[in-house]
């Protein structure tokens, strides 16, 4: 019988700054890995969706991944999936099902451990796609960030940045949902008019806004109450100035800053403004919210809602894993819009 060949995408080299380029990564033909190498609980799987997210970009610096160890040089990326099991070394999984969360070979089959692995299955109210889009890992970081961290009441003005994103999309719709009032921001006019579509009553887009802490002022005159924040940095900076006092900052993610070396991070120059204000900090991680009663709630309240139609997810999805490369390029320098995906 002759080998079956795959494709995989490989990183070169570490990138320790700057927006990585196509030569960073090798997309290669490789043999497949067989059933007769599982050791024990163990899978071989065909990953159907991969995602591009920007924490990645963290992962291909060599500096410790941040908070998601490092890909290494000369090894596969890795990243979020939703794969079909091909064959099983493991009493918990069996050939045919689907499963999700944890990392996956950027390859067209891999081995993995089945240990944190979870099974998801087609209904009428979801498709295997969704599983990495409106219930998947960002639409929940949205959710623990503004519902459960966030205290959300009717009548207050939430702040989200990269609004757009696979996120911030979710954060504008819980928060419309709740009764806020939104200022979203993100980086096109293309973007602008997408969060707007979501329900957000003010957008701006911050690379022609001018001076932000102006932008966010003639935004929400009244101030804010909830400041998600998406990007970090000067923006925060920013922020920190138009918090109401008693109000809340969510940092969720420095976009601002991945591409960044070390040493030219933003210093913060407000963080006196927390006393002043006597605002409530909480940064958050979302693997630490798998599983808990907040996920639960999360898949009860999100498949309702999209089920009937009164929230929309938006995939921006690229085919062949050979596009790979670009299609997580595009995430770090603001091409994509919504949650790319990658469909195998
Ligand atoms: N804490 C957690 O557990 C957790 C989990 C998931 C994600 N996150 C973080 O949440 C944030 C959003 O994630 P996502 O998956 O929704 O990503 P995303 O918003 O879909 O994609 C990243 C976006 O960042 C923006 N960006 C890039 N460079 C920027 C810059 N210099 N200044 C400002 N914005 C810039 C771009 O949008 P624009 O065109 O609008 O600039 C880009 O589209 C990320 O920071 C991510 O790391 C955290």
């Amino acid at each position: 019988m002759t080998a079956e060949n795959i494709t995989r995408v490989i990183l070169n080299n570490h990138i320790p700054s700057g927006i990585p380029k196509p030569s960073d990564f090798t997309v290669e033909t490789v043999s497949a890995p067989t059933a007769e190498i599982l050791k024990d609980n163990e899978l071989l799987v065909r990953p159907l969706y991969l995602s591009c997210d920007p924490y990645m970009r963290n992962r291909i610096k060599g500096n410790g991944g941040f908070y998601v160890p490092d890909i290494q040089a000369k090894a596969a990326i890795t990243g979020h999936g939703v794969c079909v099991v091909e064959a099983s070394s493991s009493n918990k999984f069996a050939p045919g099902d689907h499963i999700t969360t944890g990392l996956f070979d950027w390859a067209q089959k891999a081995i993995v451990p089945a240990e944190g692995r979870r099974k998801v299955s087609e209904t009428d109210r979801v498709s295997l796609v969704d599983y990495i889009g409106v219930l998947g890992m960002p639409s929940f970081t949205a959710y623990v960030g503004t519902v459960v961290l966030g205290n959300p009441k009717k009548g207050e003005t939430l702040l989200v940045t990269s609004a757009a994103g696979a996120v911030g999309q979710m954060v504008v719709q819980l928060a419309k949902a709740r009764g806020l009032r939104v200022v979203a921001v993100a980086g096109s006019d293309d973007k602008i008019e997408f969060v707007k579509t979501l329900g957000a009553d003010v957008a701006f887009n911050y690379k022609t806004c001018g001076n932000f802490e102006h932008a966010i002022h003639q935004a929400a005159p009244e101030g804010i109450d909830i400041y998600f924040d998406n990007v970090g940095g000067e923006f925060l900076d920013a922020a920190l100035m138009n918090m109401r006092h008693h109000g809340r900052v969510i940092p969720c993610g420095m976009a601002s800053q991945y591409n960044i070396a070390a040493d030219d991070e933003y210093r913060m120059e407000n963080f006196s403004q927390v006393i002043i204000r006597k605002l409530t900090i909480i940064g958050f991680l979302v693997m630490e919210y798998y599983p808990t009663a907040s996920f639960t709630e999360f898949i009860a309240e999100v498949s309702t809602l999209y089920a009937c139609g009164k929230i929309t997810y938006k995939i921006d999805e690229i085919v062949g894993l050979e596009n790979g490369p670009a299609a997580l390029i595009d995430v770090f320098d603001g091409n994509s819009v919504g949650r790319r995906i990658i469909r195998v």
